[in-house]
């Protein structure tokens, strides 16, 4: 039986990557999916790509106009918002003593800000509605420990886990499920980018980061996009009722908490 069925989603950051999967994902499972991206075009892509039950939708998560009409934009097309995944974010890295303020404040704007007033708009659709939804935010083991190359990143997905903790326990009596997914190490154009800059960092040829992170990871590997989607669906079904303000590690072993 498909777990999604006749529910809508909106995920943020989906026109590629981790995002692109869940989508897929939630497709497979019944579900109607609204791509929240930046990246219109890639998104418009993605959704062609993905079929029918798949819309894009223009969204720059550092905007709260640009939010609340991505919100509304979604409930015209798909009726109502059962289910939101903040997935949008970008990295970043760099010593401490080259941090540069406009990096600092682009990085938590997205990562952090951004999750958190996209969370505030949906949480206020479904308390209205009396929709029994669930909000589901991407953390990372970055959030869970520093790095001494990654203040930033680290910092901001630590907040994401703290904010989903606070959110989780004033929506619960909403009936609003909130929780969180800490991936690891997952391959893809994301960590093309974080690949480059450890090679600058750490004077290493294009490829070598990758490389060593994915043989540090207890299962043997990096983590591909597919392997986070069973927990992403798993915390929208109703098997998840009972789960409120965690944050689960999908990362082959890396952190064990
Ligand atoms: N890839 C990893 O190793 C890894 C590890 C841990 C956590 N994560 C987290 O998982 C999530 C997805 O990662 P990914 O690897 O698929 O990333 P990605 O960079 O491939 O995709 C991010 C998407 O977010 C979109 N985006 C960027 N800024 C935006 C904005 N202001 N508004 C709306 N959309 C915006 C981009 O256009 C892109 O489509 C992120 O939250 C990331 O921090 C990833």
């Amino acid at each position: 039986m498909k777990r999604l069925n006749g529910k809508s989603a909106l995920i943020t950051g989906a026109a590629r990557g981790i995002g692109r999967a869940f989508a897929e994902a939630y497709l497979r499972e019944g579900a109607r999916v609204a791509i929240g991206d930046i990246d219109i075009e890639r998104a418009r892509n993605t959704a062609a790509e993905l079929g029918d039950a798949a819309i894009a939708v223009e969204m720059d998560v550092t905007k709260q106009d640009s939010i609340d009409a991505a919100v509304a934009e979604t409930i015209a097309a798909l009726g109502q918002i059962d289910i939101l995944i903040n997935n949008a974010a970008i990295f970043t890295a760099a010593p401490i003593a080259e941090i540069t303020r406009a990096d600092y404040q682009r990085v938590f704007d997205i990562n952090v800000a951004g999750t958190l007033f996209t969370l505030q708009a949906v949480a206020r659709h479904m308390i209205e509605r009396g929709i029994r939804g669930r909000i589901i935010n991407m953390a990372s083991q970055a959030g869970r420990r520093g790095e001494p190359l990654v203040a930033v990143y680290c910092a901001s997905k630590a907040a994401v886990i703290s904010l989903t903790q606070s959110a989780a326990l004033n929506l619960i009596p909403h009936g609003i499920n909130v929780n969180a997914i800490a991936p690891g190490v997952v391959d893809g154009e994301h960590w093309d980018g974080v690949d480059a800059f450890f090679a600058k960092y750490e004077n290493k040829p294009l490829g070598q980061k990758k490389k060593e992170v994915g043989e540090a990871v207890p299962y043997g590997r990096m983590g591909r996009a597919e392997d986070l989607t069973g927990m992403a669906v798993f915390l929208a079904s109703d098997a998840a009722d009972y789960i409120v303000a965690q944050c689960y590690n999908v990362d082959g072993g890396q952190w064990m908490s």
